[in-house]
């Protein structure tokens, strides 16, 4: 099975990749995904952004850019740097972001509620001379409607008539945002009628998930978490393991592991943001989602309301040595979205 490490916005920049391919990956990660880079006119990309796709601060992964825009001007553009100047011959369109601002715009998701204007621009890039010449791979992470499941079958038909690298489904209709049920049924019908290759997300967020999934879905050899790999990063050698039934996680290791992955992803971003304050409210994001594999989240409220730096690194370590990782049956994951 491959595994895709989702685009999380504020969760799975550079220094959250690298860390993680440097303590878990090593290889068993198929494809990390940028959370969007959002074009406009101005043909640049903002600081943030140019740092989260930067070669340098790449090295060594296979990363997916991915973008959000309904503008194909835009997006042919954004196409061009990011494979003329960076050398990416991979790039991800999102079709799934649930936010009212983005939604309001007819992006992410919202481009869902305009099946003709998708179609148009799906053929204003796949046509594209640069995008044909260079044989762009352009895939697209989609949700299954806008506020309706009920045009699933038209989106799928329109996809199918262009050559992508693979559809990557998220089977949720925007107003669900995170929650509700995954539509299984409407996966199961990509699965059928996609002429491109699909691959799955949502709510994969322990072994039990896991092996439901393999039990339900056989023909699917590509998958791809989020939440399940913050919350439990360690999970990734279950996934990858021969015998995923049967693999004994080292509990223990996976804590040490955890707190080295921690620790690095913290450095990394104290390289780059000013003061304690973003660093820290940057860090306690993660934290919102590696709670649930403690047994016991007294010591992670400390975490949570830690100001200071030096107060927050004592709460981890005082979290980290008291506390127990345990591997959960279920996770149920505070709906924050
Ligand atoms: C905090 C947060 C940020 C996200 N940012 C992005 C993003 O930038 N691009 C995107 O396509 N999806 C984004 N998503 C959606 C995830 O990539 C993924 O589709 C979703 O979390 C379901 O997968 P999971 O159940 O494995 O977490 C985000 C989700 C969350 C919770």
């Amino acid at each position: 099975m491959d595994i895709y490490l989702a685009p999380l916005e504020g969760l799975t920049d550079y220094t959250f990749r690298n860390s993680y391919e440097q303590v878990y990956g090593k290889g068993k990660i198929a494809k990390y995904f940028t959370p969007f880079i959002s074009p406009n006119s101005s043909e640049n990309f903002l600081t943030k952004e140019m740092r989260d796709v930067d070669r340098d601060n790449n090295k060594g992964l296979y990363v997916v850019p991915q973008v959000m825009t309904n503008n194909s001007k835009d997006f042919i553009w954004t196409i061009k740097k990011l494979h003329k100047e960076l050398g990416y011959e991979e790039i991800n369109l999102n079709l799934g972001c649930p936010s009212g601002t983005v939604v309001s715009k007819k992006k992410g998701s919202g481009f869902l509620g305009d099946i003709e204007g998708l179609d148009k621009f799906l053929y204003e890039t796949m046509s594209d001379k640069y995008v044909q010449d260079n044989n762009i791979k352009i895939s697209l992470k989609t949700r299954i409607g806008l506020d309706t499941a009920s045009n699933w079958e038209e989106i799928i038909g329109v996809y199918n008539k262009y050559k992508l690298e693979e559809i990557i489904v998220h089977p949720r209709i925007r107003t669900d945002f995170y929650k509700n049920e995954v539509n299984k049924e409407a996966f199961k019908y990509a699965l059928r009628m996609s002429t491109n290759k699909v691959v799955y997300n949502g709510d994969i967020f322990t072994r039990r998930d896991y092996l439901d999934f393999l039990t339900e879905f056989k023909e699917c050899d590509a998958i791809m978490l989020g939440r399940g790999l913050v919350a439990d990063p360690a999970l990734i050698n279950v996934l990858k393991a021969e015998d995923p039934v049967n693999y004994v996680r080292d509990l223990q290791k996976d804590k040490e592991q955890l707190s080295k992955f921690h620790e690095k992803v913290l450095n990394e971003r104290l390289k780059i943001m000013s003061g304690d304050k973003h660093a820290i409210h940057r860090m306690k994001e993660m934290w919102c989602y590696m709670e649930y594999v403690f047994d016991d989240k007294k010591d992670v409220k400390q975490v949570k309301k830690s100001q200071k730096m030096e107060e927050y690194k004592l709460a981890v370590k005082v979290l980290l040595n008291n506390t127990n990782i345990v591997e959960k049956e279920h996770i149920s994951f505070w709906k924050k979205h």
